[in-house]
């Protein structure tokens, strides 16, 4: 995308991309057109390789041909010659991720890149696989070396994974020992993308920057927080993963336990400081009360849309793709406010927001309320209740609204997968998920699984295109 601008103190060192199941669907979708638009934009380091495994044999020009597709489907618009730049960098190594050998060819040809380059490259391995082969690669690259930096110890690696972590609370907790065995904490980077839209990381400026709220972010002004992420599209496709995984772990457990974070966790002293941002969300998070066994049938809704069955080809399938979660926050600030994170396909609208309620005056009247669109219509919008002109005193709602195309004259913002990719080469690791924030938000969905491991009766239906699901 074009107009941005990476600051010139955020030096990217020369790094070598290495992309586990360059073939699959994330990969084509996302990385792909990321890494080609950052090629184009020029904003990759000098120094930069891109190395694709697959199992299978792959024609690069083939690969092109797929990431041209997406790119006019997506873009409208694929630049030829920026094209043939992007393809200079791309390189394709076939690996079977359960043979050793194939993981010293690999090696190898890292090694000969640095060779080539002549100088000492960060090695970032990006594991758009199956959740379920990460740990025997993760596993592999250790014991073949691949987990230490360049040939003369003067660079380093970085591993990137892609949500689910884990299954549940146990599953994620054995990942993070798998992964920990080869890799330090701080070389993991566990991205959640909806961390990287710019939105969501307007968030915690937003908050810091106008006194204005500061003063009623709390339990005596907010009456209720929603937080609410609607897809117009259906599963499309991913059934295997879909079936598995469900919406309360492919939205709720990241993304959106990743939004809550942001709207209730406290400020962090100082801007820019990883550290202190990842503390704060871990005791934020540490904060949200699970809900008890005996309340998950009142405190959370599940449903599945119509059709889903025939889609997925099981006529008992019980996976939610609708869930809507009501949480409390046991803290100073947040005691007593009761925060619903809701998510679902084949909703009538796309629409991702986090809205704060600071007074509700009846089934009739609009709310008093602060809202962060996430997507689409990026913006913030502040509804304010107001007199109606007129001889009575009736109140009308007024809306003071931001939006991010009027206010910076149509200029883009970094895509979140590209800015995930810059943070992945500068190894800047605020907007990823530490484990101790993967296991805090799966320790409060727990309960919430384990009920619905015994007993699916709550399950409803909802019609494709449903504007809310109560
Ligand atoms: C992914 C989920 O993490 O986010 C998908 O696995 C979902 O199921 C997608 O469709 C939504 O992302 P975005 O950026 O389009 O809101």
């Amino acid at each position: 995308m074009a107009d941005q601008i990476i600051p010139p103190t955020l030096a990217l060192a020369p790094s070598i991309l290495v992309i586990f199941g360059i073939t699959g669907d994330l990969a084509r979708r996302k990385v792909l057109p990321a890494l080609y638009h950052l090629s184009k934009d020029d904003l990759l380091p000098t120094d930069f390789e891109i190395v694709g495994t697959s199992r299978r044999p792959l024609d690069i020009d083939e690969l092109l041909k797929v990431l041209e597709l997406r790119l006019l489907e997506v873009d409208n618009v694929c630049d030829p010659a920026a094209l043939q730049v992007f393809r200079q960098r791309l390189r394709f190594v076939q690996l079977d991720p359960a043979n050793g050998d194939d993981y010293d060819a690999l090696h190898q040809t890292l090694d000969d890149i640095e060779t080539e380059h002549a100088v000492c490259m960060n090695r970032l391995y990006y594991l758009s696989i199956p959740p379920q082969v990460y740990g025997s690669v993760v596993a592999s690259l250790g014991s073949r070396g691949l987990n230490q930096g360049c040939q003369h110890g003067q660079s380093e690696s970085r591993l990137l994974v892609e949500k689910p972590f884990g299954y549940d609370y146990t599953s994620a907790e054995e990942l993070i020992a798998t992964t920990a065995a080869a890799f330090r904490e701080d070389q993991v980077l566990r991205i959640d993308h909806y961390l990287a839209k710019e939105t969501a990381q307007n968030i915690l400026t937003f908050r810091r920057h106008n006194p204005l709220f500061a003063s009623i972010w709390n339990n005596h002004n907010v009456q209720s927080i929603d937080i609410v992420a609607y897809e117009k599209i259906g599963i499309e496709g991913r059934i295997d993963f879909y079936e598995h995984v469900g919406a309360l772990r492919d939205l709720i457990q990241s993304h959106l336990m990743q939004l809550l974070t942001l709207t209730t966790m406290e400020l962090p002293p100082r801007v820019g400081d990883s550290a202190a941002v990842h503390t704060a969300k871990e005791t934020l998070l540490d904060a949200i009360v699970p809900p008890a066994l005996s309340d998950v049938t009142t405190k959370v809704i599940r449903a599945q849309y119509e059709d889903y069955r025939e889609e997925v080809n099981n006529p008992d399938s019980t996976t939610e793709t609708f869930v809507s979660i009501q949480l409390e926050i046991a803290n100073e600030r947040w005691q007593g406010v009761p925060i619903r994170l809701l998510t679902g396909k084949a909703m009538a609208t796309k629409r991702t927001d986090i809205t704060l309620c600071f007074g509700h005056i009846g089934p009739d009247t609009a709310d008093n309320q602060l809202t962060f669109r996430i997507q689409p219509n990026e913006g913030i919008d502040i509804q304010l209740l107001v007199k109606k002109p007129g001889y009575d005193n009736a109140v009308h709602p007024a809306s003071m609204d931001f939006s991010y195309l009027t206010t910076f004259d149509g200029h883009g913002h970094p895509d979140a997968y590209e800015r995930v990719l810059i943070d992945a080469i500068r190894g800047d690791n605020t907007l990823f998920a530490t484990s101790r924030e993967v296991l805090a938000s799966w320790r409060v969905l727990q309960p919430i699984l384990d009920q619905w491991g015994h007993d699916s009766s709550d399950l409803r239906t909802y019609p494709i295109g449903a504007a809310k699901v109560e």
